[in-house]
């Protein structure tokens, strides 16, 4: 697997320190509340194992599976839930947690989706940020890294479904994309 790497963008050690961070924010913001995280399948999965063991806010845990429909490699904004929350977000504090935000048409649909059935708030935090997603009128409170605009691996990433357990974020050699 290391023949496959070109650079690594994000060091274990970065991303560790940054959600401790992350953390502590989302705690002076939430105090006295309770919190349900949501988490997008399945890239977030190690951004919410981790950013979560760093939260003091009461919270409970909850998961989604979404998928874009989309012409080629660009996401269209229109979303088909392929698994739902197992909780009512009536009334509930909702963060979002989300590995990389791109397009950021997923996550203003989710956003929206949430709101509409009457969540208290939605908020969104992410590792990571491309810089795509600043034309999106997506408002997200909690951002890890804001990365160029090149397809990383790792940290839950995934190219073709491999790469995503390195603890780090990283490129890919141009001959892993020609095989
Ligand atoms: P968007 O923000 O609606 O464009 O969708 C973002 C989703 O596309 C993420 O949740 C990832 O699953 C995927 N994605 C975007 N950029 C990358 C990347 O660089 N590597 C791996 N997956 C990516
Ligand atoms: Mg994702």
């Amino acid at each position: 697997m290391g023949n496959d790497l070109k650079e690594i963008l994000v060091t274990a050690e970065d991303m560790d320190r940054r959600l401790g961070e992350m953390a502590e924010q989302i705690d002076r913001d939430y105090a006295g509340e309770e919190l349900l995280i949501v988490g997008v399948l399945r890239g977030a999965v190690m951004v919410m194992a981790d950013l979560s063991r760093k939260l003091h806010t009461p919270l409970e845990m909850d998961w989604m599976a979404v998928s874009s429909y989309g012409s080629g490699t660009k996401t269209s904004g229109v979303v088909r839930i392929l698994k739902d929350l197992d909780q009512d977000v009536a009334g509930r504090h909702v963060l979002i947690v989300e590995d990389i935000i791109d397009s950021g048409l997923t996550l203003s649909w989710l956003q929206a989706n949430l709101l509409g059935r009457g969540a208290a708030s939605v908020k969104i935090a992410t590792a990571l940020r491309k810089p795509e997603a600043a034309k999106v009128d997506v408002d997200v409170a909690y951002v890890g890294f804001d990365i160029p605009d090149e397809f990383v691996v790792g940290y839950g990433l995934d190219y073709a479904e491999k790469y995503r357990n390195l603890p780090f974020v990283g490129t890919l050699q141009p001959h892993v994309y020609n095989n």
